[in-house]
């Protein structure tokens, strides 16, 4: 593309070496002929078998930060060796050459897929927090305007907004949409969403999978209810816990902008996120962080004029360099979700947590605060033992070799999150021991 090629003899490549001398071939091909295939992920246990966890421990917070399995150790890997014996040439054809090149653009293709929607609808970025950041920080909030969030968003959610209204002079507020998560229905936490937004609300802040309590938020239902009564105000949704554990197409589910970190349940390399939104929504927001993906940017700077395209996903993907291995990974993950299917994801995390819920219901004293219904919960379970503190649970159950957490919210419960890395006799032995702390 002519466009990128200008970028790449303005930005990358001195003007004194000739590009013929420099073409360094295709090093994705390269890459991709060295790396090896998709592995058979036909069975739970062969795709446990990707991993490499400590065998002695039973891993219930995988959520919390993901072990890389084998297409992702292979992928990072393969970009290491290649930027390792050639930096210069493997960046900066990834990054700057063309088109046909440009890995970015490809693992935003790869995440589309997966998605729904095309890879222009997809900025990649570090983390869920930067993706919320940069989403509340580029909004057109102004003084008077209001950010409606709900009383059961993470820290990085609430502060993201704290931090951009406190910038716009706007204002936030924040509603719970429950009492108690395991009682809560659609139907009730609409009407209380609906209730809460007032004429000052600008944007709804929801999170997708609550990581106090373990509620998914319906927000397909949720949002439609929100876009017919209020069709102005803009749905941001944190969906971090939702991706990659539900069978969900999220180019559709109704969020305006969906930021997600991938490095939890999609399994993808530590310190990558993306966020979602339409052409139509990229074009409302500002870029915070100057970015190294689109060329108007670039060709805007070097004519000392600002950009004459909307605002889009590219420009909003934080420029500078990167562990680009990690980031140039991320389509490993996402193909490994692919052969695994998303439905079959789903239905296997949903039946280890209906396992683990329905064992934890029998022992008197425990109380569940997710809902039992797997319509309205995902990959955690967040629950109580009548007389033991929340970290007295985690740290019992980590004598008998299980690796629990405690939400790190005000108030804080003990958390099990079976995922595909567990199997339902790890399930049994987890629940044994909740029955043997509570006795
Ligand atoms: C609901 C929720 N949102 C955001 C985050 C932060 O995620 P990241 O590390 O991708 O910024 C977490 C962390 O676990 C979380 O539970």
């Amino acid at each position: 593309m002519n466009a990128t090629l200008s970028r790449r003899r303005f930005l990358a490549v001195p003007a004194a070496l000739g590009a013929a001398a420099l073409l360094p071939g295709d090093f994705a091909v390269a890459l991709a002929e060295e790396t090896p295939r998709m592995p058979d992920l036909s069975d739970w246990s062969k795709v446990r078998g990707q991993f490499q966890l400590d065998p002695d421990w039973m891993h219930f917070a995988s959520f919390f930060i993901a072990s890389h399995p084998a297409p992702v150790r292979d992928a990072i890997d393969g970009w290491r060796r290649a930027m390792d014996r050639n930096p210069f040439q493997v960046i900066e054809q990834g990054m700057f050459e063309d088109e046909a090149h440009n890995i970015p653009l490809q693992v935003r293709a790869a995440i589309a897929r997966y998605l729904g929607g095309g890879a222009e609808d997809i900025a990649l970025t570090r983390s869920t927090t930067e993706g919320l950041a940069l989403v509340y920080h580029g909004l057109p909030l102004k003084a008077g305007d209001e950010v409606l969030a709900t009383t059961h968003d993470h820290y990085s959610h609430h502060e993201s907004i704290r931090l951009a209204t406190r910038r716009a002079g706007a204002t936030m507020r924040r509603v719970p949409l429950f009492d108690e998560a395991a009682q809560a229905s659609t139907g009730s936490m609409i009407e209380r969403l609906l209730a809460a937004v007032k004429p000052a609300t600008r944007v709804v802040g929801l999170t997708w999978v609550h990581s106090s309590s373990g509620m998914r938020l319906p927000i397909r239902e949720i949002a439609a209810a929100l876009k017919q009564r209020h069709p102005d105000v803009l749905l941001v949704v944190d969906g971090v816990h939702g991706l990659g554990s539900t069978d969900e197409t999220v180019a559709t589910m109704g969020a305006d902008y969906f930021c997600a970190g991938c490095h939890k349940w999609m399994f993808a390399p530590r310190g990558t996120g993306l966020v979602w939104a339409s052409a139509q929504n990229w074009a409302r927001l500002t870029p915070t962080i100057p970015d190294f993906s689109d060329f108007e940017s670039y060709d805007a700077w070097s004519h000392d004029r600002a950009p004459a395209t909307p605002n889009n996903a590219a420009r909003m993907s934080p420029g500078g360099f990167h562990a680009f291995e990690h980031q140039w990974a991320m389509g490993a993950a996402f193909g490994m979700h692919e052969r695994m299917g998303r439905s079959r994801v789903a239905a296997r995390i949903r039946a280890l947590n209906d396992q683990l819920k329905a064992g934890l219901s029998g022992i008197g004293k425990v109380r569940i605060h997710t809902p039992m219904s797997g319509d309205l919960s995902a990959g955690l379970v967040a629950f109580e033992i009548d007389g033991v503190k929340t970290d007295d649970v985690v740290k019992r159950l980590l004598e008998r070799r299980i690796i629990a957490s405690s939400s790190p919210y005000a108030v804080s419960y003990p958390r099990l999150a079976p995922s595909l890395i567990n199997t339902p006799e790890e399930v049994d032995r987890a629940i044994a021991a909740v029955r043997e702390i509570a006795a």
